[in-house]
C-alpha cells in the first residue's frame, strides 16, 4: 500500500508526478477511491418506464442500470453469476430481463437470477438461483442524478455531497422545474490519466486565457479579454473558486453563461427570465451565481461545465487512458427551441470535436505521458496558487477562493485525494469532518477582506 502523503503533500501543496501514471497509484485508486465514492450513473429521465435501462461503467467494471416494476432505480454488475460473461450488451433499451449471451442464463430486471436453462436435467435440480443473482450496487438519487457506490459504509449520496449540493440546487432546484440529461453520451477515448481532467474542470480557470486563446479571439464574447493572458483582468470581482468536503468543487465566472459562446439568444434569455425566481426560491447569493460559466468536479470522476452545460464521466481505462462520456445538460423547464440552442452550442465547444474540447485534450495526454519519464516521475508538481486567499466565507458555503482564476479548489481535490487513498474506511473520514477545514490555513481571509473593503 503506497503512503498518500508521499502523493500528495498538502502543507505545500504539491503532487508527486508519478499520481499520473502509476499502475500501483492506480490499483488503489481503484479500490479505495473509485470502490468507496459515489460515482455517476445515468439520470432519471433515461430510466422513466418500467424496464428501462442503461448500461455503463463505475471504473472499469460494467454496470446495468434499470427502472424496476415497483419504480425503483437498481444496479448491478453486469457479470453473469455463472462464468462472468457480459449479460447485457446494449447501450441502453427497454427489457423485462437479461439473458447471457454465453449459456443462456436469465436475469430479472431487478438482478435476480430467474432461469437457467436445463436446471432440472444437468444440474439435478441442485442450484439455488436465490444465491445466484448479478452482484448489486447502493444506488442514491440527488435532484434527478443516479449515483451508485459499492461500498455500504459510505455516508448516504446527499451526505457525500454535503456542501457541495448547495452549489448544485442553484441550478437544480433553482430554476423550478429541475434537469434532464441528453444523450445518449458523446464517447471518445483519450491517452490521459483521469484526475488530469478532473483537475482542470474543478479548478482550472488559469488554463483558458492561454489554452483557448485562439478560440477565445475567435468567438469574442465577454472572455475575449482573457485571451493571452494579458490584459488586467477585474480578479476579485469577476468570481470566485470553491472546495467542499469530499473533494468537490468548482470555479465561477459570474455573469458569463454565454461567454464562449456565440450569441446565444434562447439561453440568455431563459436566463434572464429565471434569476428572480432563483433570488426568490434559493436567495440573491445563488440568484447571482445562475448566468454565471460554472467549471466543476463531483469527487472523484464525474464533471460538468454548467453555462456551457456540457456534462462529462471520465471513465478510468488504466493508469494512461480515459473514455470521456458527454452528455448535455438543459432545464427540464426550457422549451425544444432553448434545449435545441443549448445542445448545439455544447457540442460545437465542448463536444467530442468540440473546437475548445481539443485544445484541452492535447495538454490532457501530454501532462499524463510528460510526467511518466523516467527521471520526470522523481519530481513534483505545484498548485499553490493564491494559496493564502482563501477561508470560510460569510455567504457561501466550504472553502472559498478570492478569485475564479486559483487553485483553491485543487487544493481541496488533492487534500481529499490524499485522505481517502490513506483512509482505512469511511469511519475514519468521518472522524475528521468536523475539522476538515482546519488543513485549510488563513481562515480570517473573507473576514479580514470584507472588514478592510468596508
Ligand atoms: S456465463 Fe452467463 S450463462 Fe454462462
Ligand atoms: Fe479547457
Amino acid at each position: 500500500m503506497i503512503d498518500a502523503r508521499e502523493l500528495v503533500d498538502t502543507k505545500n501543496s504539491t503532487q508527486a508526478k508519478k499520481i499520473f501514471g502509476d499502475q500501483e497509484v492506480y490499483e488503489q485508486e481503484l479500490e479505495r477511491i473509485f470502490g468507496r465514492c459515489w460515482l455517476f450513473l445515468a439520470h432519471e429521465c433515461m430510466l422513466e418506464k418500467t424496464g428501462d435501462f442503461i448500461t455503463t461503467t463505475m471504473a472499469e467494471d460494467p454496470v446495468v442500470v434499470t427502472r424496476h416494476k415497483d419504480g425503483s432505480i437498481n444496479a448491478f454488475i453486469n457479470s453473469c453469476s455463472h462464468r462472468g460473461n457480459r449479460v447485457c450488451t446494449a447501450d441502453s433499451g427497454n427489457s423485462k430481463s437479461f439473458v447471457c449471451n454465453y449459456h443462456g442464463w436469465v436475469f430479472g430486471a431487478d438482478g435476480s437470477l430467474v432461469d437457467v436453462p436445463l436446471a432440472e436435467t444437468c444440474y439435478h435440480g441442485d442450484i439455488d438461483k436465490s444465491k445466484l443473482g448479478l452482484p448489486k450496487i447502493r444506488v442514491e438519487s440527488y435532484r434527478g442524478f443516479v449515483f451508485g457506490c459499492f461500498d455500504d459504509d459510505a455516508p448516504s449520496l446527499e451526505e457525500y455531497l454535503g456542501d457541495w449540493g448547495w452549489y448544485l440546487d442553484t441550478f437544480m432546484v433553482g430554476a423550478g422545474e429541475g434537469m434532464e440529461l441528453i444523450g445518449p453520451p458523446m464517447k471518445s477515448t483519450l491517452k490521459c490519466n483521469w484526475k488530469v481532467p478532473a483537475e482542470n474542470f474543478v479548478g482550472d480557470a488559469y488554463h483558458v486565457g492561454w489554452t483557448h486563446a485562439a478560440a477565445l479571439e475567435v468567438l469574442g464574447g465577454e472572455l475575449g479579454m482573457l485571451a493571452g493572458n494579458t490584459a488586467e483582468i477585474p480578479y476579485a470581482q469577476l468570481g470566485i473558486q470553491v472546495t467542499t468536503r469530499h473533494g468537490h468543487g468548482c470555479g465561477i465566472i459570474r455573469q458569463a453563461a454565454s461567454s464562449i459562446h456565440v450569441k446565444r439568444e434562447n439561453y440568455d434569455k431563459f436566463n434572464q427570465e429565471t434569476i428572480p425566481k432563483v433570488a426568490e426560491k434559493l436567495g440573491e447569493a445563488r440568484a447571482g451565481l445562475f448566468d454565471g460559466h460554472w467549471n466543476c468536479t463531483t469527487f472523484p470522476s464525474c464533471s460538468f461545465l454548467y453555462g456551457t452545460n456540457i456534462f462529462k464521466v471520465w471513465h478510468p481505462r488504466g493508469p494512461n487512458e480515459i473514455e470521456v462520456w458527454s452528455y448535455v445538460l438543459v432545464h427540464k423547464g426550457m422549451d425544444d427551441a432553448t434545449k435545441k440552442e443549448v445542445v448545439k452550442q455544447a457540442a460545437r465547444s465542448f463536444g467530442t470535436a468540440g473546437t475548445l474540447e481539443s485544445d484541452d485534450g492535447d495538454n490532457m495526454v501530454n501532462a499524463t505521458s510528460i510526467n511518466q519519464g523516467t527521471q520526470a516521475r522523481k519530481n513534483r508538481m505545484s498548485s499553490t496558487m493564491a494559496h493564502d486567499y482563501e477561508g470560510p466565507h460569510p455567504e457561501f458555503p466550504g472553502i472559498v477562493g478570492a478569485s475564479f482564476i486559483g487553485e483553491t479548489s485543487y487544493r481541496g481535490f488533492y487534500r481529499f485525494y490524499q485522505e481517502i487513498m490513506n483512509a482505512e474506511s469511511w469511519q475514519a473520514i468521518h472522524a475528521r469532518d468536523d475539522e476538515w477545514d482546519d488543513m485549510f490555513e488563513n481562515k480570517d481571509f473573507w473576514k479580514n477582506k470584507i472588514a478592510g473593503n468596508k
